[in-house]
């Protein structure tokens, strides 16, 4: 190998180990040549290298920049194009078959949303001392809602900082986010009444409504700005909708991202129209760049209209059911609901969490995984970019773990998931993620794996499999409801 070849290598690690994020600048050549003790020539030479591979680029005037990667040049998914009329989801064994798929743990985890350890803050969970959970008078009786004094304030705190003041009195601890957002949708709404949600979305929400028996209504989400707008308005003028669910930051599956101006927007169409929205803000700390976006909450200062929802699941370990609902003016009623349900979270994971999140360390962790994360999908969008067929299509997100990806629209996605599964590979396929029909042909993968021959493998058979003919029985584009 060559000196300027070695130096190309030793500069990729450094990008891959998230040195240097995406979009970052890299030292000057003199300094790099500087750093490496060689010439300013042979770091030429190396930087070329670099840049013909797509790892790096030259913008004039500016330097040497990380590139996102070099699929990118792939189109983004496509947008469904108007929203489909309310339907009433009836129970689906396939949620129930790709959950068993998920969580088997001989799998490889490319279907659940879940990260893997590197991912996530067991050493913060195992370094606490007993000690700390004694200091938070935590006895192991109930912590009857709201929850414990010390988490909710840990959690106001943090609210607070980032620009929403938040009272302890009005953070209400929750079995995960999952139940956060039934307990808000069962202050806001009765069974038969009409809720709209991003799609596709995420299928646990789909399933949660589907408990309360409520109509469900799809808007269509734009892959990299969210929700959209324009079939948002559509839908509102056309039909009585009691509630949006949203998940602003990285929604799942997409990983889109709506731009501020976007969320001030929504939150002031809503509040005119008197509908509430509940938003989830489960990935919104796992931002790759930049710092951590804001919230539809930001734009709700009154607190009459959106209600926030999210939890540790993410980011800390999602078997610790630790999740939390904000809700200044629903607060007594999100107690009361909270009750009736499952009287209390459990007191232990809350002490633990409280200690976690306001111990200095909290912040420094999730520095740490961000960039992990960053380096995790790249991998992931350049595995996929070479081993699945050309008009494969898949998703920019700018934070959190999840790749959607839209194959040829005659793909079986569900067939292929099945396929997967008998070689103990776990998918996601798109049709879960839906409840009219609409998505078959994609998949959800999640990046935080931790890479291995093993995970590559995989993802080079899904590519094969994807061109497999016979599972290429898919027809008829799935029809529109509302346009018919
Ligand atoms: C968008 C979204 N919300 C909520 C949840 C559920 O979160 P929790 O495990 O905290 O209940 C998930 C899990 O995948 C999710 O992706």
């Amino acid at each position: 190998m060559t000196r300027y070849e070695q130096i190309a290598d030793a500069l990729r690690a450094q990008i891959l180990q998230g040195q240097y994020p995406i979009g970052t600048r890299l030292p000057g050549i003199r300094q790099l040549a500087s750093e490496f003790s060689a010439s300013i020539t042979t770091l030429q030479s190396a930087c070329n290298h670099l840049q013909d591979a797509g790892l790096i680029e030259a913008r004039s005037r500016s330097g040497l920049f990380v590139c996102p990667p070099r699929h990118a040049t792939l189109a983004a998914p496509q947008e469904p194009a108007a929203p489909h009329a309310p339907v009433a989801l009836t129970p689906r064994a396939l949620t129930a078959e790709v959950m068993r798929q998920s969580l088997n743990a001989q799998n490889i985890p490319l279907g659940a949303a879940i990260p893997q350890a590197p991912f996530l803050g067991l050493d913060l969970i195992q370094r606490i001392p007993q000690r700390g959970l004694r200091q938070l008078g935590h006895d192991l009786k109930y912590a009857v809602p709201p929850g414990l004094p010390a988490l909710r304030q840990a959690i106001a705190h943090a609210h607070t900082a980032r620009g929403m003041p938040t009272s302890p009195d009005t953070v209400v601890i929750t079995n995960g986010c999952h139940e956060a957002l039934v307990l808000a949708l069962r202050c806001v709404t009765r069974p038969g009444d009409t809720v709209a949600i991003e799609s596709p979305s995420y299928y646990g929400f789909l399933q949660a409504m589907q408990g309360l028996g409520l109509n469900i209504l799809e808007i269509p989400n734009h892959p990299v700005t969210g929700l959209s707008l324009e079939a948002l308005d559509f839908a509102l003028s056309r039909w009585p909708i009691k509630a949006l669910v949203v998940t602003p930051n990285f929604s799942n599956p997409m990983g889109s991202l709506m731009p501020s101006s976007h969320k001030a927007n929504l939150v002031n169409r809503l509040r005119a129209q008197g509908v509430v929205l509940i938003e989830d803000d489960i990935y919104g700390a796992l931002h790759y760049q930049g710092t951590r976006p804001d919230t539809c909450r930001h734009f709700d200062p009154a607190g009459d209209t959106v209600i926030q929802c999210s939890s540790v699941s993410k980011s800390l370990a999602p078997g610790l059911r630790i999740g939390w609902v904000v809700s200044p003016r629903l607060t007594s009623e999100l107690i009361e609901q909270k009750l009736l349900l499952n009287i209390a979270t459990a007191s232990h994971p809350q002490a633990v969490v409280a200690e976690i999140l306001s111990n200095h360390r909290w912040a420094q962790h999730l520095q740490r995984i961000r960039p992990r994360h960053a380096q995790a999908m790249m991998r992931m969008q350049q595995a996929v970019a070479t081993f699945f067929p050309e008009d494969t299509r898949i998703s920019q997100p700018q934070g959190g773990f999840v790749l959607w990806i839209e194959l040829s629209p005659t793909l079986d996605a569900t067939a292929l998931m099945r396929r997967a599964a008998a070689q103990q590979i776990s998918i996601t396929p798109g049709e879960l993620f839906s409840v009219s029909g609409q998505f078959r042909h994609c998949i959800r993968l999640n990046a935080a794996v931790d890479w291995s021959p093993r995970v590559e493998a995989a993802l080079a058979f899904l590519g094969q499999a994807a061109r497999d003919p016979r599972l290429h029985t898919l027809t008829n584009a799935p029809k529109n409801p509302a346009s018919a």
